[in-house]
């Protein structure tokens, strides 16, 4: 008897981890450095599993796993929680934030951190942000102005605020698990898409499309979340050594996010497969005169205060 107990008490927890993206991307990195750091300091206590890529779960079936107690971490990106928080909302807005960094100055803000608690009724609890990075435009054909996406068929996260944002530009939006994206896009489902410059070099999907605005219209940012009832669970002293650690990574991740996009981005156009259009201010202008209308369209689900707090961000 004794001796089972003993076994049962070593038995360390085990921590799943799914996501949905490459491993060498700002929340792929994250992810396992989590992983590598609890081995190192909590070892024979607590094991972190990692499922990249979608092998576990894609991100149609994550949130529900969560729930189910099935997986015990998520990041997902900002886009996929409206369910949940429709202030969350606010970080699909376009053209909201300048670059990453005002994103930065807004998660520190007591707005910002405020939305990490914004799902505890619904038993989620928000534990950190990471960074991916700013989103580019990606098609079949050049998009220089606002117009030239009339008609297309693009992929968004499953997130209102995107889908409204490329109906302003009279395009026709699918909502679609990112693990679809690249046969999406090689088959002519859908024509363009939107993501950062490390999520379309991973997937390959600038292999499948030929034109890539830069037109940092968006962010791609990621709440890691845990099952609250799971994490309020855990022994006080492991909660609190598993907080320490998710600091330390937070920090490490965000502070190479930029350089994992840059580099993703020198190879693509190393790899030669896709004009990438560069727009002048005031073509850029134009887009974001074409998407406003989005804004009023969901601030009051947002909330004005916030709204403003985060453009408050931008210096
Ligand atoms: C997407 O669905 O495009 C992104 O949210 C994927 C990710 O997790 O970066």
């Amino acid at each position: 008897m004794g001796g089972v107990a003993t076994a049962q008490a070593q038995d360390p927890i085990v921590i799943k981890f799914s996501h949905v993206v490459a491993e060498n991307t700002p929340k792929g990195q994250g992810a396992k450095m989590f992983a590598e750091e609890v081995k190192e300091k909590l070892g024979d206590r607590v094991k972190v599993e990692v499922y990249p890529n979608s092998s576990l779960y894609g991100d149609g079936k994550e949130m529900e796993a969560l729930l189910l107690g099935d997986v015990q971490m998520l990041a997902p990106s900002l886009a996929k929680f409206e369910q949940y928080s429709p202030s969350l909302q606010l970080y699909d807005l376009p053209f909201l934030f300048d670059d990453i960094d005002a994103v930065d100055r807004f998660q520190h803000s007591d707005a910002g951190q405020g939305l990490l608690d914004s799902m505890q009724d619904r038993n989620i609890q928000g534990l950190a942000y990471w960074h991916n990075g700013m989103k580019q435009l990606s098609a079949n054909k050049p998009l220089r102005e606002p117009k030239d996406a009339r008609g297309l068929k693009f992929r968004v996260q499953a997130s209102d605020v995107l889908d409204e944002q490329f109906k302003e530009l009279r395009a026709v939006p699918r909502k679609m698990s990112f693990g679809e994206v690249y046969q999406a896009l090689q088959t002519g489902v859908v024509n363009g898409q939107e993501n950062t410059w490390s999520n379309i070099y991973s997937q390959k999907m600038h292999e499948v499309q030929p034109y890539i605005t830069e037109s940092n219209h968006g962010i791609i940012d990621y709440m890691v979340i845990t099952n609250a009832d799971f994490w309020n669970g855990l022994p006080d002293d492991i909660r609190s050594q598993l907080e320490d650690i998710l600091v330390d990574v937070t920090q490490k991740v965000n502070k190479q996010a930029y350089d994992l996009n840059q580099q993703a981005k020198q190879s693509i156009i190393d790899a030669g497969t896709s004009e990438i259009i560069q727009l002048t201010p005031e073509e850029r202008e134009e887009w974001r005169e074409a998407v406003r209308p989005v804004w009023e369209k969901f601030q009051d689900d947002i909330g004005e205060d916030l709204i403003e707090a985060a453009q408050g961000a931008n210096q």
